[in-house]
């Protein structure tokens, strides 16, 4: 078990959708396409893959039958991929992403990862990045939490609630201490130092009333972590988190919620 659940992985897909960027979604797809004509059969390797996300957003824009691998530590998330997308020209790779040296990468043209960077460690991110550059492997990461959040009705709180959940965002979540909203500068950076042409797009979740399942669930999920950190009194998160699901569903309800997307390709 992984600790992300089936359920808030398909909650959250459609607005993943929505943000990706299109130029780096295209970018990527057309890097991907150039080395497969180029050098005949490559794969792309989805990374933390949960049920498929990356591959129903990026296959449908690479040539017809590209191969995939999808890799997460999860065994019931892989499992729930398979059902959702089926098997062919996929294989699925249940690994613990910690041992960058057992990565499935061979014939790998094209790494891939969604929602998964913010999770990793400065000292994981340089390992991974050491082992793309080794073998010229493109990284295209959307969507990693870049901290900011904001309300269209603001509440007092609302930032001190936010600077715990972003400084919980900090502790390791299995690959050491995690990098949360620092992982994409500190990505963009390791992927310079190895003469990666980088380009990062701002990639928000809008949520609206339409989308006020998610900004209910979302709301719920930063309860916990702000009680761990520890610097606001339950009480006083309670009343926060009551003021906010007071209005999800009414006028100026929503809120956008800041990521990033990346797309990294190799010198040459
Ligand atoms: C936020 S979820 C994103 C899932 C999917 N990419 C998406 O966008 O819906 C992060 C994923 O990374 C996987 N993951 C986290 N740490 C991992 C590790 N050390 N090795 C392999 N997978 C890992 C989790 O199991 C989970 O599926």
């Amino acid at each position: 078990m992984s600790g992300f659940d089936a359920k808030w992985l398909t909650l959250r897909e459609p607005a993943d959708q929505a943000a990706r960027s299109p130029v780096l979604l295209d970018k990527a797809a057309a890097f991907f396409a150039a080395r497969a004509a180029a050098e005949g059969p490559v794969a792309v390797l989805d990374v933390g893959c949960g049920t498929g996300s990356t591959y129903r957003a990026l296959n449908p824009h690479l040539p017809a039958r590209s191969l995939w691998r999808l890799l997460d530590h999860d065994p019931a998330l892989l499992e729930e991929a398979a059902r959702q997308i089926g098997t062919e020209n996929i294989d699925f790779f249940t690994r613990d992403l910690g041992i960058v040296e057992a990565l499935p990468d061979d014939g790998v043209s094209l790494v891939t990862a969604s929602a998964f960077f913010d999770l990793a460690s400065a000292d994981f991110i340089d390992r991974f990045v050491a082992r793309l550059a080794e073998r010229r492997i493109a990284l295209y990461a959307a969507l990693n939490y870049d901290g900011k959040v904001t309300w269209a009705r603001p509440h007092p709180l609302d930032q001190r609630v936010l600077a715990d959940f972003n400084r919980h965002q900090l502790t390791d979540k299995g690959l050491g201490p995690a990098l949360g909203p620092e992982a994409v500068p500190h990505l963009s950076a390791a992927l310079l130092a190895h003469g990666y042409r980088v380009e990062t797009a701002e990639t928000p979740w809008r949520i609206g009333t339409a989308e006020a399942d998610l900004h209910i669930a979302f709301l719920r999920g930063m309860v916990d972590p702000v009680l761990e950190v520890g610097t606001l009194p339950a009480e006083v998160i309670g009343e926060w988190l009551a003021f906010r699901l007071a209005y999800v569903r009414g006028e100026r309800g929503g809120c956008a919620v800041g990521h990033l997307d990346l797309l990294a390709l190799p010198p040459g």
